[in-house]
């Protein structure tokens, strides 16, 4: 049995969609849901789901070893980063190597690093004219959107298309692909070629 811890900080809506996809998978197991956000929505989904929640601080998170310490304890095989918005920590990044991913909202290594995440990043695509954007879903070092890449996939951008609508089209490329490659990531059976 492979055991998932998800991070997030908002909605959840990614978190849930893996949670859905591995609940009737016998060797995969969303072991533990963490956030910094005590108002996230991803609380009230992994209430819903069944799945431990531990909430934390950004003391907690980048002045002590604790939450590394709980995920190592805990046999954590994969960190999944599902709309965290905090860079993870070098002591963190260092005791899971390639064992951390993150899904990226645009087609890396373009709209990429500090400040671009949520809206910024649609805003950014389509003041740039862009004719598609998509999702990139890469391991996590210790800089923001620059690990190595795992999976991308895009969809067409309309002139007409505001952020909204680029949000939107990104959002089902995220739900449609995130958990599959998530679990491709952690069954050895079917290993992804990078
Ligand atoms: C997603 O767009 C993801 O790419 C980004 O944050 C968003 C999370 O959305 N990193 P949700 O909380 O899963 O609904």
């Amino acid at each position: 049995m492979k055991h998932i811890a998800l991070f997030a900080s908002g909605s959840g809506s990614n978190a849930e969609k893996i949670a859905d996809y591995v609940a009737d998978n016998t060797e995969v197991k969303i072991a533990l849901i963490l956030s910094n956000n005590p108002k996230a929505g991803v609380i009230e989904r992994a209430r819903r789901l069944h799945i431990p929640v531990l909430l934390f601080d950004r003391a907690t998170f980048y002045t002590t070893s604790q939450i590394t310490e709980l995920l190592l304890n805990q046999g954590i095989d994969l960190i999944v980063l599902a709309g965290f918005m905090w860079l993870m920590p070098a002591d963190l990044v260092r005791a899971f190597p390639n064992r951390i991913i993150n899904i990226h909202p645009a087609l890396l290594p373009k709209f990429g690093g500090k400040g671009m995440y949520g809206h910024f990043v649609h805003e950014a695509v389509a003041a740039a004219g862009e004719k598609e954007s998509g999702i990139t879903i890469h391991y996590v070092n210790e800089h923001y959107d620059e690990g190595q890449i795992i999976f991308q996939a895009t969809c067409p951008i309309a002139q007409s298309d505001t952020p909204d609508d680029i949000a939107r089209s990104v959002q089902a490329l995220e739900h449609m692909h995130y958990p599959r490659v998530v679990t491709e990531v952690l069954t050895p059976l079917n290993p992804l070629k990078p």
